[in-house]
């Protein structure tokens, strides 16, 4: 039985709890439901990157992508855009794209950055790092678990009004110059003097650098599409401490950009002329609610706004209905420096388990697993609202070798006075000391991998995931107290392939039924 089709042009594809959700692999699925929903090969005419930048890992298809949209994968999709609310490094660009043309996908004649996208550099790196640096070494507090990736210095040269834009690549050489120089210059100053980073660490900052891009792009290296050299940022290094070699800087990234002239243009207009075609836009969002720099968990957040309205904004039109899918996994995981309520114990069978899959698409860290949370996703639901969800790696849980046991879900924190709160408390001292009240459910040991329908997975798969389904409702609704719109379970993923996904899941009055 077929779920309603989507209620608007606009669909939103967003991440409900702390990231690594596989929004990635949606944007295929929905763009081939539309596709056959609408009888038309063309039904998607834009997938856009809506926030973030090179933070976001998303593994679509067997890619691992970090700047590009998924919509990379699906030939279908005739536009590739990214927003004017992306921070986005041209060097990035190239460093993702060329290995896919030498694999045979169009990216770059696809590709669309809009005028106002914000040019993110090696100075906002070194920044990132100097920053955490800061916090560690003389803030004596924990780091605060970024990326890396330049995400937050590069938004805020956009907040205190000293942004770089890709149209500033359409302009006067010398204009450009100007302004980057004085980037540079302030970058150098802030790390210095205000992060006050030793000397040392200022050293180990560009090897960190060229580390972790060798390492992300070694199969590229290796294939001969790229140097080495072509990686090393100890060559945007001064002789003198806490300075760059600012014309090797500049240089670099004035040519990158202006490889990429032909793909800048108006990401609004090209938005407005597909919905006045009757085509469909997918948002493709970065990071997650709880990763919102307003709403999520700061300061473990990064420097973007993660759901539904920074659609609007990101890709400059005017609010309208759009269809949100809020994506999660059957089980969670957490990055960097979170408080987690519902982690498995380090000796956990499940737990080791779920650790060989869990792995940063952008770093590569190790994620820490633990239990699904359905109150953060509740209050995900009745704050940032979805007309669907969808849940993947519901196949990871299956019993297996050790993993034989039961399955938890969190439907609740029991506060240190004994009393159940209601939802997810937003002072991070309260919530730190909060314990997770779970309720246990049977587990399967049919294998379950690439099953497609919903009604032959093994009873308890089904009853876990009506569950799952129910208890995020009941703390959306604060137990039934107040109402929020009814999503319903759009997909379920069983494995990382586009077939590996159940598309027919009763609508939720009757899922829950089985919760029951
Ligand atoms: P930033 O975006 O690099 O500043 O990182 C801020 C916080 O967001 C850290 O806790 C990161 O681990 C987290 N984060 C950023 N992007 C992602 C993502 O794509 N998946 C999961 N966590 C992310």
């Amino acid at each position: 039985m077929a779920l309603p089709p989507f209620t608007s042009q606009l669909i939103a594809d967003v991440g409900i709890s702390l990231g690594d959700e596989g929004k990635g692999r949606l944007v295929y699925e929905i763009a081939a439901e539309l596709r056959e929903s609408t009888k038309r090969r063309d039904a998607v005419a834009l997938v856009l990157k809506v926030n973030g930048g090179a933070n976001s890992g998303h593994t679509a298809g067997g890619l691992k992508l970090n700047l590009l949209p998924a919509g990379v994968i699906d030939s279908d999709v005739a536009t590739l855009a990214i927003g004017a609310g992306v921070v986005a490094d041209p060097r990035k660009f190239w460093w993702e794209l060329e290995p896919l043309e030498r694999r045979g996908y169009q990216v770059f004649e696809r590709l669309l950055i809009d005028e106002r996208t914000l040019l993110a550099d090696v100075s906002h790196r070194l920044l990132d790092l100097a920053w955490e640096d800061y916090r560690s070494h003389v803030l004596g507090e924990p780091p605060r678990g970024s990326t890396g990736r330049g995400i937050t210095p590069a938004y805020s040269d956009e907040v205190n009004q000293w942004p770089i834009y890709y149209d500033d690549f359409r302009g006067s050489r010398d204009n450009f110059v100007k302004k980057f120089r004085v980037r540079l210059t302030r970058a150098s100053r802030i790390i210095k003097d205000i992060c006050q980073v030793i000397p040392e660490h200022w050293d180990n900052f560009f090897d960190r650098l060229t580390l972790a891009e060798t390492r992300a792009n070694q199969a590229a290296i290796d294939a001969g599409i790229f140097q080495k050299e072509d990686f090393d940022f100890c060559q945007f290094r001064s002789k003198e401490s806490f300075f760059l070699d600012n014309d090797k800087v500049i240089e670099t990234y004035w040519r990158a950009g202006q490889r990429l002239l032909p793909r800048i243009g108006d990401v609004r207009e090209a938005v407005l002329t597909a919905l006045n075609r009757g085509q469909y836009v997918i948002g493709e969002f970065g990071q997650s609610y709880w990763l919102d720099k307003r709403h999520g968990f700061s300061p473990n957040v990064t420097a973007s706004h993660t759901y539904t309205p920074e659609f609007f904004q990101s890709a400059g039109i005017p609010c309208q209905p759009v269809h949100t899918v809020g994506c999660c996994k059957a089980y969670d995981t957490k990055v960097g420096t979170h408080v987690f309520l519902t982690q498995m114990d380090d000796l956990h069978p499940l737990g080791k388990l779920l650790r060989e899959l869990e792995y940063g698409t952008s770093t590569g860290r190790q994620r820490m697993v633990g239990w699904f949370d359905a109150v953060e996703k509740g209050d995900a639901l009745r704050y940032g609202g979805y007309q669907d969800l969808v849940i993947n790696k519901l196949d990871a849980l299956t019993h297996r070798g050790a993993w034989q046991g039961e399955l938890l879900v969190c439907t609740g924190y029991c506060a240190r006075d004994g009393k159940m709160t209601a939802g997810v408390p937003r002072d991070d001292q309260v919530r730190k000391d909060l314990q997770p009240v779970f309720a246990k459910l049977p587990g399967w040991s049919e294998d379950i991998a690439g099953i497609t329908s919903f009604a032959r997975l093994p009873k308890n798969a089904q009853r876990y995931v009506a569950f799952m389904m129910k208890s995020i409702l009941d703390v959306a609704t604060r137990g039934g107290s107040s109402s929020v719109p009814v999503p319903n379970l759009r997909y379920i993923g069983t494995g990382p392939d586009p077939a590996q996904i159940i598309r027919d899941v009763p609508a939720t009055r009757d899922l829950l039924k089985l919760a029951e």
